[in-house]
């Protein structure tokens, strides 16, 4: 069987779906692997080292699409590229059902199997695949680098002889594994940290992690049964904007996280809310790409508001692809482990896996 991936538009995304430090494990399942010329160059990974390990590089993309039983990537590939692959292939990615519907139908069609891993349901088996929470946990860990960065002002207490800096007050929106992990990062830097959300079981984690967590007082909690949030109601949303309205005027630094899967992403820094906040404030909002947490939320922009900097980028793990790639292939790797039967070596369909029952697009 062969295992296929091929470069990813650059300027869209940086990372890639095979590291050198998973073909060992892809060559043990019995995988031949092909990838494209230059595949991880702009990561400093020299085809050399993937031929030395014995992948086979290729200049003809067509080709490595054509020929491989599975083809790994990030996204869903262009129109162009995958008209290329046929019955009984299979492509996994994150193919991003909600939005690329159609294109998913007309690939379904053509009996290619499709997987999606950001449907893997949150089980403790499909921890290792969870793409979702490697790469949000980096992402909630560079948005408080990035905003940090845009702030003018120093983030931990300093009492000096000249005078005393007052710590940095940050809020997170949404305690989920990026909110949680920008609690932690903006905690080692010294920040004084707020978060809120609309699942109660968040709150233990956010206090675990030294945060002080902002409760909509008299509200129903807002979780699925898988552990998702539920899109709020309008009493909760009015409580909630009260809630924050008062809380913004002394912050910082606002991290956004707030998402509802397969929705546009809830708003709720709205415009008059921006309006009340210092100047020199800075809000990051990780929810951009989604429709974005803030009224004003631009993607790949920084857009300046009284003052207040709001910043939304298309995909902040471009900015540490080298850590999100070998996340990510990890994940990948033990998805295609678990869809290949041991004995047989080949690829096992078994819809009574939840994982793959879950993942597979019909
Ligand atoms: P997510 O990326 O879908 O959403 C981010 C956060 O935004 C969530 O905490 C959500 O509750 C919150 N949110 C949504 N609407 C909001 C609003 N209007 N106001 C404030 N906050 C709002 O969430 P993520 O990080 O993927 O986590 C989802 C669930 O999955 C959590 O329960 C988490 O504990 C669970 N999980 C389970 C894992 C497992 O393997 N068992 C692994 C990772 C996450």
């Amino acid at each position: 069987m062969k295992i296929g991936s091929i470069s990813e538009n650059q300027n869209l995304e940086k990372r890639i779906a095979i590291t050198p430090e998973m073909v060992k494990k892809y060559t043990s399942l019995g995988l031949q692997i092909c990838l494209s010329e230059n595949y991880g160059s702009h990561l400093g990974i020299k085809d050399e080292q993937y031929i030395e390990m014995g992948v086979k590089i290729s200049k003809d993309e067509i080709e490595i699409l054509k020929s491989s039983d599975i083809i790994v990537q990030l996204g869903m590939l262009p129109d162009d590229k995958s008209l290329n692959i046929n019955e009984n292939q299979t492509l996994i990615g994150v193919l991003n059902p909600y939005n690329n519907k159609e294109k998913l139908d007309r690939l379904a069609k053509k009996k290619i199997n499709l997987f999606s891993l950001e449907l893997l349901p949150r089980i403790t088996r499909a921890q290792s695949m969870d793409i979702l929470s490697s790469q949000a946990n980096l992402a909630g860990y560079k948005a408080v680098l990035e905003s940090f960065a845009n702030f003018e002002k120093a983030i931990p207490m300093m009492m000096t002889a000249a005078g005393t800096v007052p710590a940095a007050k940050v809020l997170i929106v949404g305690a989920g594994v990026a909110g949680l992990q920008a609690i932690a990062t903006a905690k080692r830097m010294g920040a004084i940290v707020f978060a809120t959300d609309v699942r109660m079981a968040s709150k233990e984690q956010v206090e675990s992690l030294g945060g002080k967590f902002l409760t909509v007082e008299g509200s129903e909690n807002l979780e699925t049964e898988g552990g998702y949030a539920k899109e709020a109601s309008d009493d909760f949303k009015k409580k909630q904007e009260d809630l924050l309205s008062e809380t913004l005027k002394k912050i910082d630094i606002v991290i956004c996280t707030a998402l509802i899967p397969g929705k546009k992403a809830p708003l709720i820094i709205k415009d008059n809310m921006i309006d009340n906040m210092q100047a020199g404030s800075v809000i990051y909002d990780l929810a951009a790409i989604q429709g974005g947490n803030t009224a004003f939320t631009k993607v790949d922009k920084i857009i300046e508001r009284n003052g207040v900097k709001i910043m939304g980028e298309s995909n902040i793990l471009n900015k540490l692809p080298i850590s999100a790639s070998s996340l990510y292939a990890k994940n990948m790797f033990n998805f295609v482990e678990n869809l290949i039967d041991k004995e047989t070596k080949k690829i096992n369909i078994n819809l009574e896996d939840e994982i793959i029952e879950k993942t597979l697009i019909r």
